[in-house]
């Protein structure tokens, strides 16, 4: 059967759709609208606007003959979504002579929706300990500093920079610096930040960033500060910028990963290290946290697939990948482990899983359909891919993207599928197919917020006090980890008091 003409008209003149589900009362839906239709202007400046168009509805004319409409509509089953929520649409029906690089910029510039008020007020109840440290650290304790902040572009962050500015330091004042991971509202993030005139720059320009933040920070009197999570500063500020150093006053790390970094500066580093990633306020709280942020994310990404009693393996029995297992274990999956350190591997036999001496005997016996890497370094290599017996999906909660040697897969593979959202698939010669999720990338971040806000808000207020205080001045860190004072500062400040009266038994 042929399509009638004006069915195929149609069906070529939809090029491309874009939709930012938000949520807003009526005001602030219309605001949307017309924010939207400014930011289109400073892309396109010649933009005219079609007539007799609904109130909430947009038709634009763009230069080179672009038509687009945009629209800002209530859900139709407002039983079925959460509170006053709204989709801005775009549809551009014709996209004249504009290429497909245009579109898909015209596309970020709709995506880049700052988060309304209501959104706001939702997201600061989420995070009260981070919020509260103005009131209990006191609206100077920052007033000298400029941090440069590597945190994930994820909610719980415009909370963290809301509180920065109530401590005294305001969005001029900071650098933050996007790892460039696909996080569910990246997007929306990213135009907050920007909007609120806040330095953003990506992290492979971390060189550049340092350079153009330590020099902003010495026209504003104010001594640079890093806060990081995954190592990403102070390698290259040490590397690229030896005599900038005296300047930053310390760092702040929140994962292991950036402790791991700085190994190679054993005995050298010049600044002292508030390590949050090695306290034991993070060990308590945040390993599981992860571990289930992971496995829920697994979960939403194949909805339909079946794990109860099928084979899961985890690589690496460390802080995270205990949490992991037991997780799966949980949702009664048969889980082994491997480590490579005895120690870990006879721990995770002690504990009731299945282990083996050695990897690829392990994924050979055991025949996992899930096998997750935890090792923050790379565990599964082109050797392991032959040992695979059935499809299987790889996930990884490591940061980047260094689980999986994937160019040793892609080697090994007789055909590479991109699977879409849920990553690539890589069809080996002896049978499997191996999917690995988000492209190796760690797996609660990908089109995800990780943790809940009310987790992270812990996290983020210890590294807001890691900051202030290595900001005041006598602190008595030394350069170098300062592992047991930074023990000693997160739990003197009062947070873990806190987190317990919101969350523990007395909880009004
Ligand atoms: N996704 C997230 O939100 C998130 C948050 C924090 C950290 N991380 C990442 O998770 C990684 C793991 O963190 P952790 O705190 O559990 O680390 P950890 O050091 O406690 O555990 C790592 C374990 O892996 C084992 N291991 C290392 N290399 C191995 C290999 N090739 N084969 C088998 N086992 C190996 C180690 O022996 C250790 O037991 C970090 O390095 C970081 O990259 C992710």
């Amino acid at each position: 059967m042929t399509a009638s003409p004006a069915l195929e008209a149609a069906a070529t003149a939809v090029v491309r759709s874009a939709a930012v589900p938000f949520r807003a009362s009526p005001a602030e839906a219309a605001a949307v609208l017309a924010e939207t239709v400014a930011r289109i202007e400073r892309l396109f400046p010649a933009v005219r606007f079609g007539v007799g168009c609904a109130a909430q509805v947009r038709q634009l004319a763009l230069p080179g003959g672009v038509r687009v409409t945009l629209a800002v509509t209530a859900v139709t089953d407002p039983a079925a979504h959460p509170v006053a929520a709204h989709t801005l649409t775009l549809l551009v029906t014709d996209p004249g002579g504009l290429d497909p690089a245009g579109v898909a910029e015209l596309v970020r510039v709709v995506e880049a929706q700052p988060f309304t008020g209501l959104e706001l007020g939702e997201l600061r109840r989420q995070l009260p300990l981070t919020l509260g440290l103005p009131r209990r650290l006191g609206r100077e304790a920052l007033a000298g500093a400029a941090p440069l902040l590597t945190i994930h572009h994820m909610t719980d962050f415009l909370a963290m920079v809301e509180a920065l500015g109530g401590l005294g330091a305001p969005a001029e004042a900071l650098t933050v610096v996007d790892k460039g991971y696909p996080y569910r509202l990246s997007a929306r993030v990213d135009a907050h930040l920007r909007r609120a005139g806040v330095a953003v720059w990506p992290w492979a320009a971390m060189g550049d960033a340092l350079a153009d933040h330590a020099d902003r920070a010495a026209r504003l009197g104010r001594r640079p500060l890093l806060v990081d999570d995954g190592g990403y500063a102070l390698p290259v500020l040490l590397d690229r910028h030896p005599g900038l150093v005296s300047r930053f006053a310390g760092l702040v790390e929140q994962t292991m990963s950036g402790i791991f970094k700085l190994e190679r500066f054993a005995g050298r580093l010049p600044m002292p290290v508030f390590s949050v990633a090695e306290s034991r306020l993070k060990a308590t709280v945040e390993c599981y946290g992860i571990a289930d942020a992971a496995a829920r994310n697994i979960l939403s990404l194949l909805p339909h697939e079946k794990f109860e009693g099928q084979a899961a393996l985890v690589i690496g029995f460390g802080r995270i990948g205990e949490q992991i297992a037991e997780v799966l274990r949980a949702r009664r999956m048969r889980v082994a482990v491997f480590d490579r350190q005895m120690v870990r591997l006879v721990g995770a036999h002690e504990r009731g899983f299945t282990t083996a001496p050695s990897l690829p005997r392990l994924l050979a016996a055991h025949r996992p359909m899930l096998v997750v890497g935890s090792t923050g370094r790379t565990s599964v290599r082109g050797e392991h891919a032959r040992a695979l017996r059935r499809d299987c999906y790889l996930v990884s909660v490591t940061s980047r993207n260094h689980e999986f040697a994937l160019d040793e897969l892609a080697d090994e593979a007789r055909r590479i599928v991109d699977v879409g959202l849920l990553g690539t698939r890589y069809d080996l010669p002896h049978g499997p197919a191996v999917t690995v999720l988000g492209d190796g990338y760690p797996i609660n971040f990908h089109h995800a917020e990780s943790l809940p806000n009310k987790y992270a808000d812990l996290i983020l207020a210890s590294l807001l006090v890691g900051a202030c205080a290595l900001a005041r001045p006598g602190h008595g860190f030394t350069p170098g980890h300062n592992v047991a004072r930074t023990d000693q500062v997160l739990e003197t400040s009062g947070l873990l008091e806190g987190y317990y009266r919101l969350y523990g038994p007395d909880r009004q």
